[in-house]
């Protein structure tokens, strides 16, 4: 199983940019966490960061037939793009959406969300842990996705009555 980790503009500053909100952590120690989970769970894990949503589009559009889960925080084009809306739609797999601060309780901006409708579920509000949640749900995700293919097999094998 492959997930691909996506993230958007100025997540690339996570620990310089305004502490009070995102935390000291930066990016490169959410994804040694990330990858320490994904080793010990048999998965392959694959990390993206970009400022741009033409790239982010792009990594998406990737995705497809190469990874069977994403995990996309797509900081401030969450609230805008339908670009990006339109190609987490035209893959359909599984992704988990992120947010370390709860986008819920801040500006009024904020609360307008392109993604989450198109995605599996959204994490918001837990820090840099919402990224160790977004792992374990999709790791869940997979599991209930392989329980059914299996007993899709297994109907598909038995003799007909
Ligand atoms: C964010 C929330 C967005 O509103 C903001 O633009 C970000 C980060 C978060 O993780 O809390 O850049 O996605």
């Amino acid at each position: 199983m492959k997930i691909v980790v996506i993230q958007g503009p100025n997540l690339n500053m996570l620990g310089i940019r305004e502490q009070h909100v995102y935390g000291p952590m930066k990016l490169e120690q959410i994804h040694a966490q990330m990858k320490e989970f994904a080793t010990q769970n048999n998965i392959e894990i694959e990390f993206f960061q970009s400022n741009l949503e033409g790239e982010i589009v792009d990594k998406l559009q990737e995705c497809y037939g190469d990874a069977q889960g994403i995990i996309l925080n797509a900081a401030a084009y969450t609230h805008t793009s339908i670009a990006i809306r339109d190609a987490i739609s035209a893959i359909s797999i599984p992704t988990i959406e992120v947010h370390i601060s709860n986008i819920h309780r801040r500006e009024e901006f904020r609360k307008t969300n392109m993604i989450a409708p198109v995605c599996t579920s959204s994490i918001v509000g837990f820090g840099p842990f919402g990224y160790h949640l977004a792992m374990m749900g999709m790791l869940q995700i997979m599991q209930e996705i392989q329980a059914v293919q299996a007993s899709q097999e297994a109907q598909q094998q038995a003799p007909q009555a």
